[in-house]
């Protein structure tokens, strides 16, 4: 993509391309015209889903692999975000998951976890502001989680790095009311994409879970980008989810969280 370029295509920078929730999100975007660039470690994948997008929707699309988990190539994505004309969306959605015991896990898979949730979608974010505020439109959309409103839900490390998307979002879209910038913290549910076949989930059982708690991915990116157009910061998609939320925010189902808890624990 040319540096500087003054053209007036909207442009989305979108972390964790390659797959899922993030793949949905490029064939959307480039579906109504946006320019895009797209960052995770697997670059064949990210080749591919260029190559294929740029031949189906006549838009550019660049690659840019990088690994979030290491500063250094954090700090290139940054830097590519400082050469590009102003962003229209920045997309915080790299992540992943770490099933198992926190005291048994590889100690390496916490830090890069805030690594990778927490310092490059602060990183990003604040290398992408100066050019919407000045612009006075865009936005930053970071990709959390229902468990990080129910921070039990998936561990210590991811409800808890998810949760600081959400309150890290919410402060943000306070300081920058009024500036025509917006933040949303995106918070799905069970999404079918490829998040539950990373390491430690060779046990997870999908049919454990009713088939009707399950989302597509473009379902979930749909109701994320209608509401950036409304200004919401939290979303929350699917009503199923909207509803079981409402269930699970109350002593009772505190309750029932707490179950899940010790279930994870081997308490019971
Ligand atoms: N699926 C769900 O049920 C669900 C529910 C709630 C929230 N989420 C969140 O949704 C987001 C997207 O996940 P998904 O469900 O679409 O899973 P996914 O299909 O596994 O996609 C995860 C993406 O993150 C990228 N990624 C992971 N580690 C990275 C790193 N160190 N550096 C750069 N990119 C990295 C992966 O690309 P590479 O492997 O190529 O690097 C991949 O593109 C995550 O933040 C996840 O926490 C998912």
């Amino acid at each position: 993509m040319k540096p500087q370029a003054e053209r007036r295509a909207p442009i989305a920078l979108i972390t964790g391309a390659s797959s899922g929730i993030g793949e949905a999100y490029a064939r959307i975007l480039a579906s109504r015209g946006y320019r895009l660039v797209l960052v995770a470690r697997r670059a064949d994948r990210l080749d591919a889903l260029a190559g294929e997008l740029q031949t189906a929707h006549g838009i550019e699309a660049a690659p840019l692999p990088a690994d979030l988990s290491k500063p250094g190539d954090t700090e290139r994505v940054a830097a590519c975000i400082g050469e590009l004309p102003p962003l229209t969306l920045l997309i915080n959605n790299a992540g992943f998951g770490n099933p198992g015991l926190f005291h048994e896990i590889d100690p390496r898979s916490h830090t890069d976890m805030v690594a990778v949730h927490c310092t490059a979608t602060v990183r990003l974010a604040r290398a992408t502001l100066p050019k919407m505020v000045s612009r006075r439109g865009g936005a930053v959309i970071n990709v959390s989680s229902i468990a990080g409103i129910l921070g039990e839900a998936g561990g210590p490390m991811y409800g808890a790095t998810k949760a600081f998307l959400v309150r890290f979002s919410k402060n943000l879209a306070s300081e920058l009311r009024g500036t025509g910038v917006g933040v949303q913290a995106l918070c799905p549910g069970l999404t079918r994409t490829e998040f539950h076949d990373g390491p430690g989930y060779e046990d997870f059982d999908r049919q454990g879970y009713p088939n009707w708690l399950w989302m597509e991915a473009s379902d979930v990116v749909i109701e994320s980008l209608a509401e950036v157009e409304r200004g919401k910061v939290v979303v929350v998609p699917g009503l199923r989810y909207r509803v079981l939320l409402a269930l699970v925010n109350n002593p009772l189902g505190r309750l029932i969280a707490d179950r899940y808890t010790d279930r994870r624990a081997g308490r019971e």
